[in-house]
């Protein structure tokens, strides 16, 4: 924790916000598109919050060759275009007083000597009090290298009592488990497991978040949370978008380890697991790692999964390119970007009910839902023809965007005959609250500065994803290729077969 704690705040006021100690943020990767997009924007809208010490300064470490001016331009221009909350210039002037820039290349040691002086030229000016997290937002490869070169300078070094130095390391955590194992081993050499924090920036949603409330607060849906009364869950990641200029990264990689094996298996856990003995950090990770140590592969590998490729098409009245034809991919891609898996977990709870997930690019339209679909009564006292219209009972988590929860079941329609169809029941964050949710970068950052690790996935869990995930990319890595979807529709016709086999269909969101 910080090292100056208030005597006089009680952590348990929730009219007084959770504010970061005197700290400060290094970014590596400070020219890529997630920080322009998400990690600067998010630093300011912390600091126009005032959820940031008025000290709180700011990094950047990159090859460019920019002046602290220059790079201050970029940070505010990002904010401009990103941020979530009102651009106020008393702010901005504020935080730009603790803005610096380190240019070098990762194995520049000259380069890490300037960002060691730089930390200290900012202690005695901002009064960090030497409390840095360092944010890896650069590619997997180079992750060894700049946390080795962390440790050679002496900038890893945690102080007994005194500051802090953490590490903030983006997905993806390794490309399999061997991978994720050494990365970890590396990283530990140099920071103290509760000082590296490991971003799956879907825990730092609202409405991810909302799941466990939703579950646990409340008596309304956990008796019917189970194997007696759910048929099955459908857990949806889909994306309008291609892979833009990301074909560096995104090729070889593909949609599963992108975002199965991180953000849409912790939405597996959150909404299987059991109830944790409270919300620390160690026990939310026990529940996650039974549920996740739970989940049994289908034993067809060939039918119980599918994986595709977008085509050539329309997305929302503009024609778009296939992904072969896309910038920097090789035209003899097999890399997915659309997968589909079918789950079962092993256990009391959840015993024979399928979960089902699917994630791609290009799809009909950017929604992530989690929808846990009921079954049909055992007995209906209704003839046949009263209850055509009546699908399944469903409760969906809308994770985004139209954040909300909505409830789906049989009415009666207004007339002579008994006539039942479905309706729906629904809360919308937007009509609920008037606060605007933060976005996660947001949280995740204030969380990594005040040392909170709740919404941060471990090692093990990171593992047991990587162990759920290697034996199907195995399996597609030596059975055929992507199936083709043309751009802008709802993936393969093979996802929809995988699930018309078992008599079901996908939801259309
Ligand atoms: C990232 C993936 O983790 O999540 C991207 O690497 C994806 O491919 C992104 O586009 C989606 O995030 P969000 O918050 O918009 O659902």
């Amino acid at each position: 924790m910080s090292t100056s704690s208030n005597p006089l705040r009680d952590a348990q006021d929730r009219r007084l916000p959770r504010i970061a100690g005197p700290s400060g943020l290094v970014i590596f990767g400070v020219t890529g598109d997630l920080s322009r997009k998400k990690l600067m924007p998010a630093v300011y809208d912390l600091a126009n919050r005032g959820l940031l010490p008025p000290g709180f300064s700011l990094i950047g470490f990159a090859r460019r060759d920019w002046e602290n001016e220059d790079f201050a331009q970029i940070v505010h221009d990002a904010v401009k275009e990103h941020a979530r909350t009102p651009f106020r210039e008393e702010v901005w002037q504020q935080l730009v007083q603790g803005c610096r820039f380190v240019q070098g290349d990762f194995d520049d040691d000259v380069a890490f000597e300037t960002l060691k002086s730089t930390i200290h030229e900012l202690d005695a000016a901002q009064g960090t009090g030497g409390n840095f997290a360092f944010y890896l937002s650069v590619p997997p490869k180079f992750f060894p290298k700049v946390v080795q070169q962390l440790k050679k300078h002496g900038l890893a070094e945690q102080k007994k009592g005194g500051s802090w130095r953490r590490a903030v390391i983006e997905k993806p955590f390794g490309h399999d488990l061997a991978s994720a194992q050494e990365l970890n081993r590396i990283v530990h050499e140099v920071f103290p497991p509760e000082e590296v924090f490991r971003i799956d920036h879907y825990l730092g949603k609202e409405t991810v978040q909302n799941i466990l409330a939703l579950r646990f607060a409340n008596t309304l849906f956990e008796p019917i949370w189970n194997r007696s009364y759910v048929d099955h869950v459908q857990i949806t990641m889909a994306e309008d978008i291609g892979i833009g200029g990301r074909a560096g990264y995104y090729d070889g990689i593909g949609a599963a380890r992108d975002v199965i094996q991180n953000h849409l298996l912790q939405l597996l856990a959150l909404t299987a697991m059991e109830e944790p003995a409270s919300f620390e950090a160690d026990a939310l990770v026990a529940e996650k790692t039974k549920v996740l140590g739970a989940v049994r592969l289908p034993k067809d590998l060939g039918k119980e999964t599918v994986r595709g490729q977008y085509a050539h098409g329309w997305q929302g009245g503009e024609e778009v390119v296939g992904y072969l034809e896309e910038d920097g991919i090789d035209p003899a891609s097999k890399t997915d970007t659309y997968a589909a898996i079918k789950l079962e977990i092993d256990n009391r709870r959840w015993a024979g009910v399928p979960f089902y997930l699917r994630t791609g690019k290009r799809l009909g339209r950017r929604v992530t839902e989690i929808a846990v679909v009921f079954q049909r009564a055992p007995h209906s006292p209704f003839d046949h023809t009263a209850t055509e219209e009546l699908g399944q009972n469903a409760l969906v988590i809308r994770v985004q965007p139209d954040e909300g929860v909505t409830m789906r079941f049989g009415s009666k329609v207004p007339g002579t005959s008994m006539e039942v169809r479905d309706v729906s029941m629904d809360f919308a964050y937007g009509e609920s609250f008037t606060e605007s949710s933060p976005e996660a970068y947001e949280r995740l950052i204030l969380d990594v500065l005040l040392g909170d690790a709740n919404l941060f996935p471990r090692l093990r869990e990171v593992e047991l994803s990587w162990q759920i995930l290697d034996p199907i990319e195995q399996y597609w890595e030596s059975n055929g290729k992507p199936a083709s979807y043309p751009a802008g529709t709802w993936g393969p016709i093979e996802a929809d077969e995988m699930l018309a086999r078992d008599g079901r269909s996908w939801r259309r969101p």
